[in-house]
């Protein structure tokens, strides 16, 4: 992707956040910038009515390749649901971020010809969306496409069942975190601040001693060995994601999808800057700073801390695989299916088009990690 200017035209939504910031007459820690950037109610970039995920939006998922992703999961958790269905009334499979609800509609298509009849009408799908105005987009989509009977909650609070599926794919990039930058001798915590320049705001990073004991408990186990500058992620919210999902159901098996990093590579050198991004329009924003509100903001999961996490929380976590084994090997029975028949028809050659897009190494196949995750199983 390339890098790119957005154009310098404040928005009032731009000005709404900096003013936010500017208000507090102090530097925030990145994490509550990147919380108003992304989810402010009324000037948040995930809670505006814009197109994000798709061609025409800022950046594709592998939901928006098209409806092969969701057919290939439905295979994946097929006897997942099959078993658990045979000791209970119900399964629920709960999506974390369902943002248009795509996934939704593809995984409950395929899993209509993929489950036992019997099964597929105790199946319930739960969407959990946080925020209110996505709420409301959600619910419309859902009534748009006949599927009612898709349920929308605000958190995990409000679930307790018996047997889970979750899904979550691209959601714990998008988590806000914390920045560090290493001084040379110790961390700093990475701020946002407002500086005014003759009259014209702007938004900078300052670097501020590290002040959360959670955070200087995180880095105290970091190699010290670095270049001064580098910068690296941490992301501190995981830990009340992970505490209410495992709160939520008695068993559950789920799979969190996003790219990311093993511990190891987060220090590699090449990275010395991080893996915050911006985007917009498919492209990269120099200064994830410059249009808060109007771009994505993402960091790369670092897979090593997030199971960890994870298993603090009480999970089993299994195995951490990459998109390309994990999608090749839940696609075997329809690829197996299709060889069968012999020549595909155009549906088919679609579906086959968007699975090597999913699966190969050098479009999302490697980059993308799958993450497992289980209770009581
Ligand atoms: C990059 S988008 C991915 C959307 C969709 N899953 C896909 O793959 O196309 C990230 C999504 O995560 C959602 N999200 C962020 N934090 C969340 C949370 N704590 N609970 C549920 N969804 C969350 C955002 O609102 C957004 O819809």
């Amino acid at each position: 992707m390339s890098e790119q200017a957005v154009d310098n035209g404040q928005s009032a939504d731009e000005n709404s956040i900096m003013s936010l910031i500017h208000e507090l007459n102090s530097a925030i820690p990145f994490d509550e910038f990147m919380e108003l950037a992304l989810y402010h109610p009324n000037y948040g970039y995930y809670t505006s009515d814009r197109k994000r995920v798709g061609t025409d939006g800022d950046f594709i998922t592998s939901v928006s390749v098209g409806q092969c992703f969701g057919m290939v999961l439905a295979h994946h958790f097929a006897p997942f649901i099959e078993s658990l269905a045979s000791s209970s009334d119900e399964v629920v499979i709960v999506e974390l971020g369902a943002e248009e609800g795509d996934l939704a509609k593809d995984m409950m298509d395929a899993l209509s010809d993929l489950v036992s009849d019997s099964v597929f009408e105790r199946l319930r799908y739960v969407a959990v969306e946080p925020f209110p105005p996505k709420r409301v987009a959600l619910r419309s989509n859902f009534i748009r496409d006949g599927l009612d009977e898709f349920e929308i909650i605000s958190g995990f609070n409000e679930l307790s069942v018996k047997n889970c599926i979750l899904i979550a794919n691209e959601v714990l990039d998008a988590i806000p975190v914390k920045r560090i930058r290493w001084n040379g001798r110790e961390w700093d915590e990475v701020c946002v601040m407002v500086v005014d320049e003759n009259g014209e705001k702007r938004l900078v990073e300052s670097e501020e001693r590290i002040q959360s004991s959670a955070l200087m408990d995180t880095v105290k186990d970091f190699p010290t060995d670095l270049i001064k500058g580098f910068t690296v992620e941490v992301n501190l919210r995981y830990n009340k994601l992970f505490e209410d999902m495992f709160s939520a159901s008695e068993i559950l098996y789920g799979c969190l999808i996003d790219y990311g990093l093993r511990d190891g590579e987060i220090f590699d050198l090449g990275r010395k800057n991080g893996t915050l991004r911006a985007y917009s329009k498919h492209g990269i924003i120099k200064d994830p700073l410059s249009s808060p509100g109007r771009i994505d903001l993402t960091a790369h999961v670092n897979f090593d801390h997030a199971s960890s996490v994870a298993r603090s929380c009480g999970f089993e976590v299994g195995s951490i695989t990459d998109q390309y084994h994990f999608l090749v090997k839940a696609a075997e029975p329809w690829l197996l299916e299709i060889e069968k028949i012999g020549e595909p028809n155009a549906e088919t050659v679609k579906l086959l088009r968007q699975f090597k897009m999913l699966f190969h190494p050098s479009v999302m196949g490697q980059d993308f990690k799958v993450m497992e995750i289980k209770k009581g199983i």
